[in-house]
């Protein structure tokens, strides 16, 4: 069904931007990194998202091109970003049937609360690969082709003008502010973004020179999307809002938006940057952890798992 633009897109940019651009996702089915693509969809672009839920990801994929009549979205399915293998059958379909992958987007996460005590070293692991070696996996599948754009789109040095064919070779890492202060329950995460951060700087330094440009975008609480179920117990909603200095939840649009200003030529000169898109929430304290029932450093003491958030965990049976 056709999401209403003002959902995923502020009107600053003009239509047509992104034409005969492709940009290539991993995590796009998911509610950020799904209306990342919409907006640039919207803007011209055509794009493949990948995930591990085939069905989930088919159906993103059609309705992600609802936002531009004649797109082509591309939802491939069964692809785990922990297998190089997967991701690079991916991107090569992606660039074979749309032509070029302009923009990559690497988005694909995992998440949920646990101490270090409750959390075995399965967990730690799962964690960073879907992150750390997911995010690691999806820039080599993807280099030759954002090689190949950014010197199709470079721009001329010596005036610098933008190219005439737009802008090209670009990535985003979709990471997060929970390593700037760390807070309790998120070693796995905290240790995991701080790993994307880093691999993103050394992506900006080592391909640079080769017209690629690597940018964080660091959501913070974004409302509506499967993070902050994770992350934020509903019975501390209200104490938690109180703390967030624009007093409301950021939207996808927010971070739709700061992708469309990476990625056109407004962000020509931005690489290597860490853009945070939380209303200055990660200033304040630690968040979502000083109330409630995860009071700490009660939780911690008790021993107690963390209540009232969707824990992702698998039933063993
Ligand atoms: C403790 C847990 C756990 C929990 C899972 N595990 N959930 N341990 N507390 N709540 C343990 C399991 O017991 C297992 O360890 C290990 O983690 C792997 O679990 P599986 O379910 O087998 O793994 P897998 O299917 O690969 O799933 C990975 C996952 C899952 C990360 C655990 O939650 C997932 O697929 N998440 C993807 C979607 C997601 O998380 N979206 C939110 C992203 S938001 P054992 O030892 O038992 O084998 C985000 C925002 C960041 O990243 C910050 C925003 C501000």
């Amino acid at each position: 069904m056709p999401v209403p633009k003002s959902d995923y897109l502020s009107d600053s940019w003009r239509d047509g931007l992104f034409t005969n651009k492709v940009v290539f996702c991993t995590g796009g089915a998911g509610t950020i990194c799904s209306a990342q693509v919409r907006a640039l969809v919207h803007l011209g672009a055509d794009a493949c998202i990948v995930g591990r839920n085939v069905e989930k990801t088919e159906a993103a994929a059609k309705d992600i091109a609802t936002a531009r009549p004649g797109s082509k979205v591309i939802g491939i399915g069964a692809v785990d970003v922990r297998k190089p293998d997967d991701l690079q059958k991916a991107a090569d379909r992606c660039a074979k049937e749309l032509g070029a992958i302009d923009f990559v987007i690497a988005g694909a996460a995992g998440n949920f609360l646990a101490s270090i005590n409750q959390l075995s070293v399965n967990a730690f692991k799962s964690v960073i690969d879907i992150d750390v070696l997911g995010s690691f996996n999806t820039l080599k599948a993807t280099l030759p082709y954002l090689i190949e754009s950014g010197k199709k789109h470079a721009v001329d040095s010596k005036s610098p003008k933008p190219s005439p064919l737009g802008p090209g070779g670009r990535i985003i890492f979709v990471s997060a502010t929970i390593h700037y202060r760390t807070m309790p329950f998120q070693s796995h995460v905290a240790v995991a973004k701080a790993g994307i951060d880093a691999l993103s700087h050394s992506v900006a330094i080592e391909f640079g020179p080769l017209g690629v440009t690597s940018n964080v975008i660091a959501p913070g609480p974004i409302g509506q999307t499967e993070g902050l179920e994770r992350l934020l117990p509903s019975d501390t909603f209200e104490s938690y809002m109180k703390s967030q200095p624009l007093g409301r939840l950021g939207t996808v649009r927010d971070i739709a938006d700061a992708t469309v200003y990476l990625f056109s030529d407004t962000g020509s000169y931005v690489t290597g940057q860490v853009l945070v898109v939380d209303g200055a929430s990660w200033r304040m304290s630690a968040g979502s952890t000083t109330g409630g029932n995860l009071s700490y450093p009660d939780l911690l003491l008790s021993g107690q798992p963390v209540p009232n958030v969707k824990t992702g965990r698998r039933s063993k049976i």
